[in-house]
């Protein structure tokens, strides 16, 4: 009988490449993929621990497992991700009936651990960082599976060292990909029916620098001269490295989204300077209004950290004052979480459990109303969609996104899956809108097929 997994994956997006290409490998040496633990011979999570909470998470998922493998000794357990490279061998220590860890360069080792596993019901474990060469060697190569919009990972790791952040201990330095291979690459997922890709890297911006290679936004303006495909976007980009080159893009280049993920992380200068940022906000400012003027339509999203160590009011005002005025589509709003290593993890820190939690609750009010004026804006509208998939809401629907990033759902045929179509957007919810095709002009992008 066929061997089988089930996976779980938590954290970002590089996370979920990293997923894909765990699926590639496991279907390579006979496994397939189930949606159940109960059904499965193999058990993995793929981990983040950018905040405490998502690494207590991991602790509490794996408890889940543990009586089915009381009653499945054979069962193998494994942990691979940002908790598998932060904790290594401590986590087979810790957890008694776990199998298997792998660190984030070590996903190509993972085929090699599962046999251990099965052949000698040996535990293991790999976290070792690899050298540029090799990794450059190694980046993610996944199969398509009928995607109409895939992740291209043009740069892995982050040297910035923000003072909170764990990612750069989990996920080691920066390294870039050749642009020719991205370029090759993507030429090839356009010949597999793909007509989106999402340039990715932690921090996409500083794309090359090292390397020598071409800028960032010279490598936006190759991939929107691939024939046959239709929109190009890339996550995330830090502030500091938006040259004014890459904003220029969103008004020179036709298949760019006009949206774009700019983490702000605070509005006061002081908090910004001991989150070892960068920038201070007025710069952040200053870039925003320039990204509107070369593309009025475009809309922002950020992300935000309420309760850096001393934060005063005054901070923090000057955060509700940037959202305010920088008037974002919407915000990933985060409550500050010490993380064992980092810089800011040994500063003081008296701030109450409750202020901080006020404070996150008036940000997000303010967020939420900001979000549904955007939002409401579209009601009625007609708006191009790029047609992703059979929608979840049932039979007949399809799903896809507007430039903004914003999921529409609407009735329609499968065979618009791959086209950009006039969706007229009928109701407005909190993560999606519902809408239906329509034969008006939508003065947005056109579909040249
Ligand atoms: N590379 C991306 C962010 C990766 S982490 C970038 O630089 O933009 C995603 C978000 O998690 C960060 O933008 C930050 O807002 C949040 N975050 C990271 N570390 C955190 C911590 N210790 N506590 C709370 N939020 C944190
Ligand atoms: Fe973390 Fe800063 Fe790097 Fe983003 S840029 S991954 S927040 S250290
Ligand atoms: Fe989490 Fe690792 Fe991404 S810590 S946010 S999964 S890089």
């Amino acid at each position: 009988m066929k061997k089988t997994f089930y996976l779980e994956t938590f954290g970002c997006q590089m996370n979920v490449v990293d997923s894909e290409q765990i699926v590639d490998l496991l279907c390579g040496i006979g496994y397939s993929q189930v949606d159940s633990a109960e059904k499965a011979d193999l058990v993995l999570l793929n981990t983040c621990s950018v905040r405490e909470k998502a690494e207590r998470k991991v602790y509490g998922h794996l408890g889940r497992f543990k009586p089915i493998k009381d009653q499945r000794p054979d069962l193998m357990i494994g942990v691979g991700g940002c908790v598998a490279q932060q904790e290594g061998e401590r986590m087979l220590e810790k957890v008694p009936y776990l199998d298997l860890v792998f660190g984030t360069h070590n996903i190509h080792r993972l085929p090699e651990l599962v046999q251990q596993a099965e052949e000698k019901r040996q535990r293991g474990s790999v976290t070792e960082f690899l050298d540029r060469e090799t990794r450059l060697n190694l980046f993610p190569q996944r199969s398509v599976r009928d995607a109409v919009t895939r992740f291209v990972t043009v740069m892995q790791g982050c040297d910035n060292f923000c003072s909170y952040c764990i990612v750069p201990y989990v996920r080691g330095r920066e390294i870039s990909r050749s642009s020719a291979e991205i370029v090759t690459e993507i030429e090839g997922l356009v010949a597999q029916g793909v007509r989106e890709v999402t340039l990715l890297g932690q921090n996409v911006n500083s794309y090359g620098l090292k390397e020598q290679e071409i800028s960032f936004a010279r490598l936006l303006h190759r991939v929107n001269a691939v024939e046959g495909l239709k929109r190009l976007r890339f996550a995330t980009s830090h502030p500091k490295d938006m040259t004014a080159e890459l904003i220029d893009c969103f008004g020179q280049l036709d298949k760019l989204c006009k949206h774009i993920h700019l983490p702000v992380q605070s509005g006061s200068e002081r908090i910004l300077q001991l989150m070892n940022r960068g920038y201070t906000s007025a710069d952040y400012l200053k870039k925003v209004t320039r990204l509107k003027t070369v593309c009025p339509e475009i809309r922002l999203t950020t992300d935000i950290i309420v309760g850096f160590p001393q934060e005063t009011e005054e901070d923090f005002q000057a955060t509700l004052d940037v959202v305010a005025e920088v008037g974002y589509a919407d915000a990933f709003t985060f409550l500050y979480s010490p993380r064992t290593g980092t810089a800011a993890a040994k500063m003081p820190d008296d701030q109450s459990m409750v202020l901080r939690q006020q404070r996150f609750e008036r940000l997000l009010e303010l967020q939420n109303s900001n979000s549904e004026k955007v939002w409401q804006a579209d009601l009625g509208k007609t708006l191009a969609v790029l047609v992703e998939g059979e929608s979840k809401q049932g039979a007949g629907q399809l799903f896809g996104r507007t430039t903004w990033n914003r999921i529409v759902n609407f009735p329609g045929e499968k065979n618009l899956l791959g086209q950009i179509v006039p969706v007229k957007i009928v109701k407005v919810f909190r993560n999606s809108n519902l809408g239906e095709l329509t034969t008006d002009a939508c003065g947005q992008e056109r579909d040249a097929s």
